[in-house]
């Protein structure tokens, strides 16, 4: 075991506010995602409250989701959200273009809305930019929002909810670039411009949402077309999927290689995360502070296609890759405001599985459980010292120029910090990504009061290709241990392939 392990944290160095946005879920009509995996319907046998399976509504509030976002993805450019309201029984069955099948529009708007209430989630709706039109979008938020006297605030009161839902994340498009209509960035604008000013002029409390992309390109050209219009935009986003079957492998099957490929990539999120933030600051800067939100992340699996419903499992690797993204945010906080994995429930990398009426909790799941406890905290600096576990190699991002340039070796260690508002609570997310060494890791906790108490929960397994099943279904879980530790300066083991939390108390 090495001693060369140091973590410090810097109490005195803020680096803002943890949007608890950033722990973000999205769900999407696409695969088992919301039928059967988040709405069975009023007769089902499987346990539900007006339709919605509570195990997963349980999964949802357990880990405090703050924000859920829907109805796509690449169906919410092809829905029409009128088809979704109203008894169910009049609804009109309509296709999924994107993702194949019928659409039976039994989930909509008010079984949205019920969700997030039943959570305790915001709502985000993704508006039809495509093949829909600023006054599709006018209206839907009118349903949504409107309290007075009007066509769509009556026909929701008619429907049972008198008063407004007050949904205040609207996004204009999705992948505008690609299936949200193959636009050009140019074009993109001026219809993003035509949106925002009708749904801002409607509703001035909401928040729009504008669709970026992980090219530099589209970003800046997109600014460039809206700088004098910077009012009307709150969060450009972006979107990033971990997907690259010769360098990670499957779902369950990888080799150590694929293993430390995935962890080591992360760094390609942090790049693109670092030109959005430069693109919209440089066209911004002073005039309006606009968030970037990484609304859609996660990792792809070759499993995941569009024949099997984008099902994928989910180990313990994923689920160090989320801790490690989630580092990354918290990290970003200045300007990551929000971030929603894709997607919750039977799609990609879930944080639950959902077969008949059982329903399973993935290892991810418990990194947002774990992770909660930094919403609302302020970021603390860190700094980390490890041993690298992977340097980079000819074949590392390949196609990018500008990258390699910049590319940084993966350290065993990646840890985010953060306080609780009255300065009392200090939380350390430490994971050690090393498939093979425990670490002996130094903490140290400078510009603060002193550590007078603590817990630890830890999420590991002996292989970092364990998953849960339906026949086993907690074969990943966290576990909680004592922790006794005092004073400013301390050891903490942190196990190989792990994820820790270390919550502790300061002295006053
Ligand atoms: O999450 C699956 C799909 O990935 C979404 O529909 C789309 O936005 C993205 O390309």
């Amino acid at each position: 075991m090495r001693e060369c392990n140091m973590v410090t944290v810097r109490i005195d160095e803020m680096i803002s506010s943890i949007d608890p946005n950033i722990f973000g879920h999205f769900i999407e009509h696409l695969g088992r995602c919301i039928y059967p995996g988040i709405w069975v319907g009023k007769g089902s046998s499987i346990p539900n409250e007006d339709g919605l399976r509570k195990d997963v509504v349980q999964a949802f509030k357990s880990i405090g989701a703050p924000i859920i976002r829907w109805p796509g993805g690449c169906f919410a450019d092809a829905y029409h959200w009128e088809n979704g309201i109203g008894p169910v029984e009049r609804r009109p069955r309509g296709i999924n273009i994107w993702w194949g099948g019928g659409e039976s529009n039994e989930f909509g708007t008010d079984e949205f809305i019920h969700l997030c209430r039943l959570v305790g989630a915001e709502p985000y709706i993704c508006a039809n930019v495509g093949s829909g039109s600023p006054r599709e979008a006018l209206a839907w938020l009118e349903y949504c929002n409107y309290g007075g006297n009007s066509k769509y605030a009556e026909t929701r009161a008619s429907y049972g909810h008198p008063e407004p839902y007050k949904v205040k994340y609207w996004g204009v498009g999705n992948e505008s670039w690609g299936c949200g209509g193959s636009f050009d960035p140019v074009y993109y604008a001026w219809e993003y411009r035509r949106f925002a000013t009708f749904l801002k002029q409607a509703d001035s409390s909401i928040k729009l949402i504008a669709c970026g992309h992980t090219t530099r390109d589209w970003n800046l050209k997109f600014m460039e077309v809206l700088k004098d219009a910077i009012h009307l935009i709150d969060y450009l986003s972006i979107h990033y999927y971990f997907g690259n079957p010769q360098r990670y492998g499957g779902d369950v099957d990888f080799t150590d290689e694929q293993y430390l490929n995935l962890l080591f990539d992360v760094q390609n999120l942090e790049y693109q995360i670092n030109q959005a933030i430069s693109i919209v600051d440089f066209f911004s800067e002073g005039r309006k502070d606009i968030g970037i939100a990484v609304d859609e992340w996660g990792v792809w699996h070759p499993q995941a296609m569009v024949e099997s419903g984008l099902y994928q499992q989910n180990t313990l690797r994923d689920a160090i890759l989320s801790a490690a993204v989630l580092n990354l945010f918290i990290k970003y906080s200045r300007k990551i405001r929000m971030a929603n994995l894709a997607q919750a429930v039977n799609v990609l990398q879930s944080i639950c599985l959902t077969k008949g009426e059982k329903t399973i909790l993935t290892p991810t799941y418990y990194v947002f459980k774990m992770y909660q406890s930094h919403m609302g905290n302020l970021a603390l600096k860190v700094k980390t010292e490890s041993p690298i576990i992977r340097e980079p190699s000819e074949k590392d991002s390949a196609g990018s120029l500008r990258l390699r340039k910049n590319i940084k070796p993966l350290k065993a260690l990646d840890v985010s910090a953060s306080i609780s508002q009255n300065r009392k609570e200090l939380i350390i997310t430490l994971v050690n990504q090393s498939l093979d060494e425990d670490l002996d890791v130094k903490i140290d906790l400078v510009g603060g009061n002193e550590v007078c108490e603590g817990n630890l929960t830890i999420l590991n397994a002996e292989n970092v290709r364990a998953y849960n099943d339906f026949d086993f279904p907690e074969n990943v879980k966290i576990r909680e241990e004592p922790l006794t530790v005092k004073g400013k300066t301390f050891n903490f083991k942190a196990q190989r392939h792990s994820i820790n939390r270390l919550a502790l108390k300061l002295t006053e």
